[in-house]
């Protein structure tokens, strides 16, 4: 068998990447590891950034997420008890929007359905070939026999425990990382959301989020020790732990109920560079990972999508390799100022020193983000994302 690209992993950047292809008329197959329904089954950040958004109207996806997604003209942090507002839309001028990851990713499963691109589902031992030359192969074992498609071009959509970035050779590629010693415990509940914002919370107990998906449902987070095990946490002890970090109101205007989903999951800054390697592209969580705060993932994996679906109509279409060869370049500067607004937020709303002298030097980031609008236009800025 043979295609154009062969792209590794259905996650949101994988799933994009292949309808953005498939539109412009470049043949693709994806090949994943896990069950549809698995990758469903996932519950991600879900805070969408205008460019985003337009991309996914770009991909023809973009209906359910107008239609039910839920437009934010600003968020709440709060700082030991106290609330305050910062407003992207008179500050910038732009919104985010709410919709769950989860909601976007089956949108594009249906889109990528509707137009009958190809994809292989519980895709096992695929293994990258031949792409530092010139003509590149990836097989798989399904359905008990084991396949091979060639290609032009490999796409690395597989996330950070995927193969495509373990199969560059070690001397190709510079890794860096930041390992938080903190996770997340994250609840989802049918209950209506305590603000209509989200609010970010800063707290001597630790950080907090509130956040939702609908109207009648809420995601809450709390900052967690990562020897923390799920089991420990009953709904109950759960609400109990985010009360005390709440301000009044919150806390008056909290609704508790049952857990649909609770998980913990760690925080970690990661970059690996290049994205490109030969014949083969990284994006996505494949090549960067950054911790939840700011719920920058989806968005740079998007962002990295843009790119690289461009490079490669433009490989296909106009017979040049101009955005290919700056593919690498181009997605790292966006990531790296997702990994920097990322690391800021995570650094500054978290508990994660001892030493008083840190917990002061949050209090004047905060502090100065809420008396300075050169400060907050900053903030909102990269919280609505950069432009491209
Ligand atoms: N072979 C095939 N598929 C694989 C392999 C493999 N060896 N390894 C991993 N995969 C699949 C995973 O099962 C997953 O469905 O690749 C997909 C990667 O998807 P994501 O992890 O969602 O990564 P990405 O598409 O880059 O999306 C980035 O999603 O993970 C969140 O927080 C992240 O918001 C960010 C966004
Ligand atoms: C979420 O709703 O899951 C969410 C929102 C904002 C974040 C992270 C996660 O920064």
């Amino acid at each position: 068998m043979r295609t154009q690209v062969v792209i590794i992993g259905a996650g949101p950047a994988g799933l994009l990447l292949g309808q953005l292809l498939h539109k412009h008329g470049v043949a693709n197959v994806i090949l994943e590891r896990q069950t549809a329904d698995h990758v469903l089954g996932r519950v991600r950040a879900g805070v969408i950034e205008r460019v985003t958004m337009d991309l996914l109207d770009e991909a023809g996806v973009g209906a359910r997420m107008h239609a039910d997604g839920l437009v934010h003209e600003g968020v709440q942090i709060c700082v030991d008890g106290k609330r305050h507002r910062l407003s992207f839309k008179d500050l910038t001028g732009k919104t985010v929007t709410v919709y769950g990851q989860t909601e976007i990713t089956k949108d594009l499963m249906d889109g990528r359905a509707a137009v009958g691109a190809a994809t292989v589902y519980s895709a096992a031992d695929v293994i990258l070939q031949d792409f530092s030359g010139d003509n590149p192969r990836v097989s798989y074992r399904a359905g008990g026999k084991t396949h091979e498609i060639g290609c032009d071009f490999i796409a690395g959509c597989d996330g950070f425990h995927g193969i495509s970035r373990k199969s560059i050779p070690a001397s190709a590629i510079s890794t860096f990382e930041r390992v938080y010693p903190i996770g997340w415990l994250g609840v989802l509940s049918d209950t209506p959301p305590v603000s209509e914002e989200l609010i970010y919370v800063r707290h001597p107990r630790g950080f907090a989020l509130c956040s939702m998906r609908t109207p009648t449902r809420s995601r809450y987070y709390l900052q967690c020790s990562l020897a923390e095990e799920i089991e420990s946490w009953p709904d109950e002890r759960f609400w109990e732990e985010l009360k005390p970090r709440l301000d009044d109101e919150a806390r008056d205007r909290l609704v508790t109920g049952p857990s649909i989903e609770k998980s913990i999951a760690p925080l970690r800054s990661f970059v690996a560079e290049p994205m490109r390697f030969g014949r083969l592209f990284l994006a996505g969580d494949a090549s960067h990972i950054v911790p939840p705060t700011g719920a920058k993932g989806l968005n740079l994996a998007a962002s990295d999508v843009r790119y690289l679906s461009r490079a490669l109509i433009e490989h296909y279409q106009e017979r040049s390799d101009a955005g290919i060869d700056h593919y690498s370049a181009r997605a790292l500067a966006r990531v790296w100022k997702a990994e920097r607004f990322s690391w800021w937020m995570t650094m500054t709303l978290h508990r994660i020193s001892d030493n008083p002298f840190d917990h002061r030097l949050q209090l004047a980031e905060l502090d100065y983000l809420f008396g300075s609008k050169a400060a907050a236009t900053a903030f909102a800025e990269n919280y609505v994302g950069l432009p491209y």
